[in-house]
């Protein structure tokens, strides 16, 4: 029962007062109105607008030691990547009756420590984050450490104290380098950064262990982070160099990345993919709008927050009985005119499944 003081001068006994019931009889309709019968509950409800009567769940949160928050910490807001991830995990957020707040890092490692500092004191339920480093951060390790459920999201992990889901990014740069390979590309570039990421260094790595073969080159352009700007940056770089020297191919570490070169491209009057292929990753839905349709390696990105999200709200219901999973999700590839020249019928093979659950090393 809420007894404290609410918004609006309104408290639960001039609700009580007002619909001619108890202080208990309010409670149930707020909390367990299925043993209230209808006319009392709608009278209850009728007093709760009349007042204008706001619960304040403080004095729930003091007794079950946690809010209903769920906090989704991502690394950029601005990236339409973690709109469908936030969208699929706040599907099951829903509908366990939680709330889920979103916080940007901004790929700020100090932004990242100071919203953790505020999540704790706000004793959330639970934290879903996509971590700046390598997620063995020793704020997030002292968050689970003092009892907050952590969850990793398109991050791969082998930690033994929390959940992880991810796709397999090493897979996803072998299959960009593969179909660049097949087209006859053999002078390509890797445009991605800050390498500090793990997903974009598992990216380059795949992408690297297919170029460069004998006789092949391969360029490394390093962002300072995974923008358009940067992008169009690293596009600036590769368009300026000398026909003879320039890649024919590029594969970029995300769509936003590849979006930006495209743009450079176009605007230097550079022919994609003619004169040069392009490859993003996450198949946002603007790669496949964009002015040359997006090849781009896809993830399944509300599958991973839907199930990053279910993983939390199971470890946070039931912590006693909850075993830590790393699920890691295959991409796939998306064939598109930025890489070959005659519209294809979109090659979307089957929807990305889970190709493994491991259990803690
Ligand atoms: O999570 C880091 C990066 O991987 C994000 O930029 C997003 O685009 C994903 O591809």
């Amino acid at each position: 029962m809420d007894a404290s003081s609410e918004r609006d001068g309104s408290s639960i006994k001039e609700v009580a007062r007002q619909a001619g019931v108890s202080l208990g009889t309010v409670s149930n309709v707020l909390n367990r109105p299925e043993v209230v019968s209808e006319p009392t509950r709608q009278r209850v409800i009728e007093a709760i607008q009349k007042l204008g009567y706001v619960r304040n769940d403080s004095a729930r949160q003091l007794r079950a030691g946690h809010s209903r928050t769920i906090a989704i910490v991502v690394l950029d807001v601005a990236n339409p990547f973690f709109t469908d991830v936030v969208r699929g995990a706040e599907e099951a957020i829903d509908a366990a009756g939680a709330v889920a707040v979103v916080c940007n890092s901004g790929e700020s490692a100090a932004r990242e420590r100071r919203h953790l500092d505020l999540l704790e004191e706000q004793r959330v339920k639970g934290v879903l984050i996509t971590p700046v480093d390598d997620g063995r951060d020793s704020r997030l390790e002292q968050l689970v450490r003092r009892g907050t459920p952590v969850v990793l999201v398109d991050r791969g992990s082998g930690q033994r104290n929390r959940c992880s889901v991810a796709v397999d990014d090493v897979l996803g740069g072998q299959l960009a380098g593969a179909h660049l390979r097949e087209l006859g590309h053999r002078r390509v570039a890797f445009v991605g950064g800050p390498i500090g990421i793990p997903q974009v260094a598992d990216r380059r790595r795949g992408f690297a262990g297919i170029f460069p073969g004998d006789g092949e080159e391969l360029r490394i352009v390093d962002t300072p982070n995974l923008s358009v700007a940067a992008g169009r940056r690293a596009g600036e770089e590769i368009a300026d160099l000398p026909p003879a020297d320039r890649p024919t191919a590029v594969f970029c570490a995300n769509d936003l990345l590849a979006l930006g070169v495209l743009q450079e491209m176009t605007l230097r009057g550079v022919r994609v993919p003619r004169d040069v292929a392009i490859v993003g990753y996450d198949d946002i839905d603007f790669a496949a709008a964009a002015a040359v349709p997006l090849s781009s390696i896809r993830q399944p990105r509300e599958q991973l927050g839907r199930t990053a999200a279910q993983l939390l709200l199971e470890e946070a219901n039931d912590p006693a009985h909850h075993e830590h999973r790393h699920v890691v999700f295959k991409p796939e590839l998306v064939v598109r005119e930025s890489t070959v020249r005659s519209p294809v019928p979109r090659r979307r093979a089957r929807h990305a499944a889970i190709s493994e659950v491991r259990p803690p090393p």
